[in-house]
């Protein structure tokens, strides 16, 4: 559809109400709904923090959902690459993904680069306050590029991946995230533990 197109079928919507609060579905959960969003460079160990933070989460009896930049884009966001326009609508679907999930009483974690200041403001702003816990991290370039577990920063370097995050595409680093994280050395464990430990902290478990 054109935007002009979408506008005009935009205008003719109207926003139901249900009949359930989603206070209501968290409720029978026994948890508060919360999105805890990591951000951070390729290799910086987000994926890895994220899956362990679940498993921890999980073993503690939350009900949460990970959502994985890598597999996303093999399935809802296939359609889309790597320019600038392409990651800004990437951000904002996972966004209202992990909105409506939240909304079903889910404790939401992602896992994308998420290169744009701007853009994880808008997702923090689509969530009640303290329902959004940014976790920058914060391992630097050259250790991301050293571990380059993908040999996707050798590809960058040598020309042959354009726009890439870090090298030829820029990253806004947060200036203002719940929680700073730096892999560099930290176990998994320890790095998971940090956040629990905040969550513990801000009364989301
Ligand atoms: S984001 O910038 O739009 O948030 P996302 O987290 O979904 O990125 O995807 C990042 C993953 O895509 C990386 O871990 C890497 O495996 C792969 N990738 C492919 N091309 C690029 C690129 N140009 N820049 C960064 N990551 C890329």
């Amino acid at each position: 559809m054109n935007s002009s197109k979408a506008e005009a079928a935009a205008s003719n919507l109207y926003w139901h109400h249900g009949a359930l609060e989603r206070a209501s579905r968290a409720a029978l959960k026994g948890q508060k709904p919360c999105v805890i969003w990591l951000t951070g460079l390729s290799a910086s160990g987000k994926s890895t923090v994220a899956n362990a933070l679940e498993q921890r989460l999980h073993d503690m009896g939350r009900h949460t959902m990970l959502l994985d930049g890598d597999n996303v884009r093999h399935g809802l966001n296939r359609d889309l690459g790597f320019s600038e326009a392409d990651r800004v609508e990437n951000i904002r679907r996972v966004g209202e993904v992990a909105r409506l999930m939240a909304n079903a009483g889910l404790i939401v974690i992602t896992a994308f680069i998420s290169p744009y200041r701007s853009e994880r403001e808008i997702v923090r702003n689509l969530m009640p306050a303290g329902e959004f816990v940014e976790v920058y991290v914060s391992t630097p370039l050259a250790i991301c590029e050293q571990r380059d577990p993908k040999g996707i920063y050798r590809k960058a370097r040598s020309g042959e991946i354009p726009n890439f995050t870090g090298i030829s595409a820029p990253y806004e680093e947060p200036q203002a995230p719940e929680i700073m994280l730096d892999t560099t050395d930290k176990t998994v464990d320890e790095a998971a533990g940090i956040v629990v430990a905040f969550l513990k902290s801000y009364n989301v478990v």
